[in-house]
């Protein structure tokens, strides 16, 4: 890889010159193993370590396809799918490489007794395949992580909706935490030039999720004004929810769990905090029984208390089974409550007589189509949403990195040093980075 690396930091080699590099025909890394899936059967989630299944090694270069890019990768970032592939919850990754072997010749490649893992990517296209126009060898980019076929009609007015729709480094193989990834060409998108490769990784997956969920049509349609009750608000999603929020001339009412992610929010330039952790919600009397209305009652009143007493217009939800009954409480008559997850259980409880009498709606909301990624992006390049970065690690520590995560030990997003050799390399536009040096490193040491 020494060759990559080299044309890479030269500054100027040309396309040409990136096309005549030899490839090699294994890469470095890191994927969880077939034969480790068993490996925590008996234990709680908590206990589940991904640095025992995590693995880093060389793993074979897969055949390069039509309409898709090997890419050198720079940087990567931690993303909860990791975690969730790492601890073989709530199924083992597997399943989904093997359901997409099946699909045609080419898919098989992805159906392997190792699955190489991550879902963004800042780096350097090296080689495309056949039917590939708009990229070529040399071009630095980043890469969203929707993987679609559009053979049949039900994604062509909505990519998302494609019956052949998975996220890439989850549900197909060669992902981005590694030193080549293999992408499909509409993957690709420009990488910010005011960017390190670490701060064009990180944003990646949760950015263009939390513009779908909460800004897209296909979502919360956000509008100026708005009142948005935002949970984990200093966390992978909800770090861009809150500034996309706060852009779009809204009003975030972020819930943490304790003061130094209060503190991120503040700095972000929201006003009105809820520590969940002081608090202390009870919104279920215990884990499995019922939940308790008087709770959610005094999480309105708290809400109105800050707002001057105004309900919630858009609920941006993740954290499911433990917060939604009290998110559907909060929502105004007529609001919405968007979500993207379950973090804490997926089977959700609500009291249906708070959404139909108040026609109240949940909207359902998964990463975001190629428009709605590229536009995200977009505004990362312009320097009016920012990265979230709080640390990086090396790929040889993505264990660690996966349990920082896992542990809700973590602020905004966690990278990883891909072929990079160390961090602050890759700006392109310093001057523009001068402007937001700050905002960009607003995470960082916390
Ligand atoms: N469908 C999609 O396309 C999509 C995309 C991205 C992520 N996701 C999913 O969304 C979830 C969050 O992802 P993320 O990247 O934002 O993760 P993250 O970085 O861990 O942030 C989540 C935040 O939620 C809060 N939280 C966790 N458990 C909670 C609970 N029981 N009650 C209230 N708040 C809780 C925590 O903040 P505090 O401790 O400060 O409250 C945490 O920082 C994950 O399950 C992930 O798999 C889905």
């Amino acid at each position: 890889m020494q060759n990559i690396l080299e044309a890479i930091q030269s500054g100027n080699a040309s396309s040409e010159d990136f096309a005549n590099l030899e490839l090699p025909d294994h890469y470095r890394a890191a994927y969880v193993s077939k034969d480790d899936v068993d490996m925590f059967e008996g234990l709680t989630t908590k206990e589940k370590d991904p640095r025992k299944s995590l693995h880093v090694g060389d793993v074979a270069l897969p055949e390069l396809g039509p309409g898709e890019a090997y890419v050198a990768v720079m940087a990567s970032a931690i993303n909860y799918n990791t975690v969730w592939t790492s601890i073989f919850e709530p199924v083992s990754t597997f399943g989904f490489l093997e359901r997409y072997g099946r699909v045609s010749e080419l898919t098989k490649r992805h159906d392997l007794p190792y699955h190489v893992v991550g879902s963004d990517l800042s780096g350097v296209v090296l080689k495309t395949g056949m039917g590939v126009n708009n990229w070529k060898p040399g071009d630095e980019v980043v890469a969203h992580c929707l993987s679609v076929d559009l053979e049949g009609p039900d994604g062509h007015n909505d990519t998302m909706l494609d019956t052949e729709q998975r996220i890439w480094g989850f549900e197909t193989n060669f992902g981005g935490l590694a030193h080549i990834a293999l992408v499909k060409s509409n993957q690709l998108m420009p990488k910010p030039d005011h960017l390190t490769w670490e701060e064009a990784a990180a944003p990646g997956l949760v950015n263009a999720t939390a513009y779908r969920q909460l800004v897209s049509a296909n979502g919360g349609n956000m509008k100026q004004g708005d009142n948005v009750l935002i949970w984990g608000a200093s966390g992978g999603l909800g770090g861009f929810a809150t500034q996309y929020v706060l852009n779009g001339g809204g009003t975030p009412i972020c819930v943490v769990s304790n003061e130094e992610k209060a503190a991120i929010a503040r700095s972000m330039g929201a006003e009105l905090i809820i520590n969940r952790s002081e608090e202390a919600y009870k919104f279920w009397n215990d884990e499995n029984t019922k939940q308790d209305p008087k709770e959610w009652k005094r999480f309105g009143a708290k809400i109105r208390e800050l707002t001057g007493g105004e309900d919630i217009d858009i609920v941006f939800e993740h954290p499911g089974r433990e917060t939604f009954g009290a998110s559907v409480f909060v929502t105004r008559k007529g609001g919405v409550i968007t979500t993207c997850a379950s973090t804490s259980g997926y089977m959700h409880e609500y009291d249906n007589r708070y959404l139909w009498m108040n026609l109240k709606r949940i909207i359902s909301s998964h990463f975001a189509n190629y428009r709605e990624s590229w536009e995200a992006n977009r505004l990362i390049a312009q320097g009016k949403i920012h990265p979230t970065l709080s640390q990086t690690y090396t790929l040889d520590e993505v264990g660690q990195a996966t349990l920082d995560v896992h542990k809700n030990a973590h602020q905004g997003k966690v990278g990883v040093l891909c072929l990079a050799p160390e961090e602050g390399l890759g700006v392109r536009n310093p001057e523009m980075r001068a402007k937001h040096e700050d905002a960009i490193n607003r995470f960082r040491g916390v």
